[in-house]
């Protein structure tokens, strides 16, 4: 079950992303990298927790044109991390172009094949925001329509929120992959989240990896918390 929890290393500098996975390696599944840190470290950062026997969420959310996305994505591919995203709303060629060239790419150099995610519409975003960007339609149309546009050009899942996950599993059915941040253990901060569910609720609802951040992060034992929500997981698989 550790397997399918991703530590998100929220963090700044180098030395602090080291010494998490020092930490953390062998308690957790994988360890996202997100814009800040890749922004500030490089590749570098993907590069030392690959060293360390770790694995890697490359969360840097690529929309561009297709051919733009579809070379970063093979980038991402030879940097050798587990699974990376792109956003849901770059369209069907930019996905499908991307997806056609990490399968030609992981063919011809026998690399292994990234798990390809789309993010559909972020928990950020409110009804207004969208309306403001000409965006009619409610979140919960809007989530299932950018999902299955995501497995027809031939992505692995999304990354979803636990409220969004039955709409998810509605429009793809179950081997469509859900990875799902906002969780938070019963006892622990909600921080700036909103709508949280609790590891096993999580687990229980569908959701194939989650994504935890500060309840490991800022817990006083770490190591304890990330063990906790593993044993909270798998009681409820
Ligand atoms: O610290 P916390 O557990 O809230 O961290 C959650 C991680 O998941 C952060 O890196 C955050 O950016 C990310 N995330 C999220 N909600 C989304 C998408 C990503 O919290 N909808």
């Amino acid at each position: 079950m550790k397997e399918r929890l991703i530590f998100a290393l929220d963090v700044e500098t180098f030395d602090e992303a080291q010494s998490w996975v020092e930490r953390l390696q062998g308690e957790v599944g994988l360890f996202k990298v997100g814009k800040q840190l890749f922004t500030r470290c490089g590749p570098q950062v993907v590069e030392m927790v690959r060293a360390a026997g770790g694995e890697v969420f490359l969360d840097l959310k690529y929309h561009d044109i297709p051919n733009t996305v579809a070379k970063a994505a093979v980038e991402a591919t030879r940097l050798g991390v587990r699974m990376f995203n792109v956003h849901a709303l770059g369209g069907f060629s930019m996905m499908r172009t991307m997806a056609e060239e990490v399968e030609a790419l992981c063919d011809a150099e026998g690399l292994a094949r990234p798990i390809l995610l789309a993010v559909t519409i972020l928990t950020s975003s409110t009804e207004e925001d969208l309306r403001r960007v000409g965006i009619e339609r409610p979140v919960a149309e809007m989530v299932p329509l950018l999902a299955s546009l995501a497995q027809q050009a031939g992505l692995d899942g999304v990354v979803a929120s636990a409220q969004e996950m039955t709409l998810v599993r509605q429009a793809c059915g179950r081997d469509f992959l859900v990875v799902t941040p906002g969780v938070r253990p019963a006892t622990a901060a909600l921080d700036d989240q909103q709508r949280v569910m609790t590891p096993g609720a999580a687990i229980a609802a569908g959701a194939d990896y989650l994504v935890v951040g500060r309840p490991i992060a800022r817990a006083q034992d770490p190591v304890a918390a990330a063990r906790a929500i593993v044993a909270e997981m798998a009681a409820q698989d």
